[in-house]
């Protein structure tokens, strides 16, 4: 009787997400940009491959190598935006990143936004996760970890990081998944400096998939992760003076990232991004009691997404227990079709 109705009621919210997605991705309008506009190949340089209009790349890992790319400029606060298509098939201990970074710069001082997608073994659901450097705040990582309620190697979604002097905001899609907000008590873990734009594929398989359990397999390779829709906002900052100065005049950049409408955070973008994180966060930091009896400045307490978590900051349920338990509680791909149709 419980399992039916959380059936039907999990199918409702999952098509009311699924619509919020898909209606979403209409309505992101900034300006998209060549390759060769605005980002350099980093590594793997065989295994960066461009279409002929330059505005899809391909990243690809083979045995030989992973690949990356890296934008050509840094920037003092930003938008850093994409949509992006997962490897598909077997792909455990494989991880596309999209971040941003200055840890070639500021060796022992870096400031680090990430977007990380955790591969996984034929079946089980890609991850991903979300974390947050600030001024070589290594020993403190903020990591969190969500399922996603879409398949991600089907079809492209779009991934934003809007970072101000005030706020980080994760998007996917249009719906915010995780904010932080800069508070006097982060100090320094909160990134502040020139940072450049990485996206990368890469073997991890030391700890991608259950902790190192899975390693990479050659066999399924090459894995291709799929990048469009590439757009930059933001200060750009003199590469020799790294460091802003008094002369830079961000003025015009920054009114132009918050004509995109990313800082701001709506009623109804707080509502979905609640929605979102009580349904799809697996992992959080913030209720990581055992990692951080003294939780972290930024960390706001929600009850209803406290009350999922155990002390060790994972979710109370397994997820994946939950899926071969009861075909109801979170769809298969086989229901996402239908819910779609
Ligand atoms: C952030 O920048 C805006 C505009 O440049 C400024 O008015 C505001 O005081 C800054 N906030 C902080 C916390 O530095
Ligand atoms: C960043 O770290 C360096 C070295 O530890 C320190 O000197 C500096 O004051 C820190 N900056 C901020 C903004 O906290
Ligand atoms: C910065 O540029 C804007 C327009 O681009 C101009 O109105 C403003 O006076 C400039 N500010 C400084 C401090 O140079």
């Amino acid at each position: 009787m419980g399992s039916f109705f959380m059936d039907f009621k999990m199918k409702i919210l999952m098509s009311t997400m699924l619509l919020w997605f898909a209606s979403s991705a209409l309505a992101i309008n900034t300006k998209t940009l060549a390759f060769g506009e605005a980002y350099s190949k980093l590594f793997g340089h065989h295994n960066i491959h461009r279409s002929a209009n330059d505005r899809h790349v391909r990243l690809l890992l083979d045995r030989s190598s992973g690949s990356g790319f890296i934008s050509s400029d840094m920037y003092q606060y930003g938008l850093f935006s994409a949509s992006i298509k997962l490897p598909s098939d077997y792909t455990a201990g494989v991880v596309v990143a999209f971040y941003t970074s200055n840890g070639d710069v500021f060796e022992k001082t870096h400031d680090e936004l990430d977007f990380e997608f955790l591969g996984n073994i034929r079946g089980k659901e890609w991850r991903v996760q979300t974390n947050i450097y600030g001024n070589g705040s290594t020993s403190r990582g903020r990591e969190e970890r969500y399922f996603m309620p879409f398949d991600p190697t089907k079809e492209f979604h779009r991934y934003s990081i809007l970072w101000t002097n005030e706020t980080i905001i994760f998007y996917i899609d249009q719906t915010p998944i995780r904010e932080v907000r800069r508070t006097e008590a982060m100090g320094g873990d909160y990134p502040s400096k020139p940072m450049s734009l990485y996206a990368t594929i890469w073997d991890a398989s030391n700890w991608a998939t259950s902790g190192g359990k899975y390693k990479v397999n050659y066999k399924y390779s090459p894995f291709t992760s799929e990048f469009r829709d590439l757009s930059l906002v933001g200060c750009r900052v003199d590469p020799i003076q790294m460091l802003p100065t008094s002369s830079n005049n961000c003025t015009a950049a920054n009114s132009d990232l918050m004509a995109t409408g990313f800082s701001a955070m709506t009623p109804q973008k707080r509502k979905a991004m609640r929605t979102f994180r009580e349904n799809f966060m697996s992992y959080s930091a913030c209720y990581d009691t055992l990692r951080y009896p003294e939780k972290l400045p930024e960390c706001e307490i929600v009850e209803s997404e406290k009350r999922r978590f155990k002390e060790n900051g994972h979710l109370k349920f397994h997820h994946h227990r939950r899926q071969r338990s009861s075909r109801a509680r979170f769809p298969t791909a086989t229901d996402r079709r239908q819910l779609v149709m």
